[in-house]
């Protein structure tokens, strides 16, 4: 079992070495009590609560249109059977969906991972934060824990993410957060009437461990 409670069956990353004469314990290195936990965020599982949450992110357009595009209307109905499928799906491999919920236990966006490459150590990932909650830190916060765990627990060593030619925001979070872009993919999506790049921006394990 995970910390998140989920079983990873098909895990395949081999062990090596016994790890003795390691503390892992946070609470004698002074580090948070929990991997998950950020300083004004917690990564947290969905749960079946949050569908209202996912329905009114799902009113906003222009998160939407960054997150990926603009799709026909979703009904609560669906809305709630998707979350609770979120909720109660057994992840396959390491791919998982938290939502980043603020200490006080508000729901603010959601992170998820997708495309993890454990034989060749790569993966990638989404995140989205509802409009109201924005320019407080909580994406950067998100994506740091995220990239430790898959980094320093789960043994990736690199991380690409694609993003919109348009969308300056996340470059800029990225960019901040050490990220480079290792490429530019032309007229990759068509939104607004246009089409338009994606840029792909790469981190690697040394890098994050540097502080990058
Ligand atoms: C991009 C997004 C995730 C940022 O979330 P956030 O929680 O507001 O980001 P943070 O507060 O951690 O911001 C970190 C840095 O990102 C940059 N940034 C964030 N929002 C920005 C904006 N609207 N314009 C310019 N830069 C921005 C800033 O450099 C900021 O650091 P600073 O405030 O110290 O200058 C959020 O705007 C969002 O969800 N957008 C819609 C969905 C989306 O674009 N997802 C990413 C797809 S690749």
């Amino acid at each position: 079992m995970t910390a998140t409670g989920m079983t990873r069956p098909d895990a395949t990353r081999p062990m090596d070495g016994d790890g003795a004469g390691v503390s892992l314990d946070r609470s004698v290195t002074g580090g948070p009590a929990s991997v998950w936990e950020g300083e004004t965020i917690r990564l947290r599982p969905v749960v079946a609560d949050d569908w209202p949450a996912f329905a009114a992110w799902d009113q906003e357009d222009e998160t939407s249109r960054a997150s990926y595009q603009i799709d026909f209307p979703r009904s609560a109905e669906a809305t709630r059977t998707w979350v609770e499928e979120a909720a109660t799906r057994e992840y396959r491999g390491d791919r998982f969906r938290w939502v980043i919920a603020r200490h006080d236990g508000t729901a603010a966006g959601t992170i998820n991972t997708h495309t993890c490459d454990a034989r060749n150590g790569t993966f990638s990932f989404g995140l989205a934060i509802g409009q109201d909650h924005r320019g407080h830190g909580y994406a950067s916060q998100a994506i740091r824990l995220v990239l430790r765990f898959y980094f320093e627990e789960l043994r990736y060593q690199k991380v690409t993410v694609h993003v919109y030619g348009w969308n300056t925001a996340s470059q800029r979070l990225h960019e901040r957060l050490g990220f480079q872009v290792e490429g530019r993919l032309r007229r990759m999506t068509f939104s607004h009437g246009d089409h338009h790049d994606t840029l792909v921006y790469g981190l690697t394990a040394e890098e994050f461990a540097a502080g990058a």
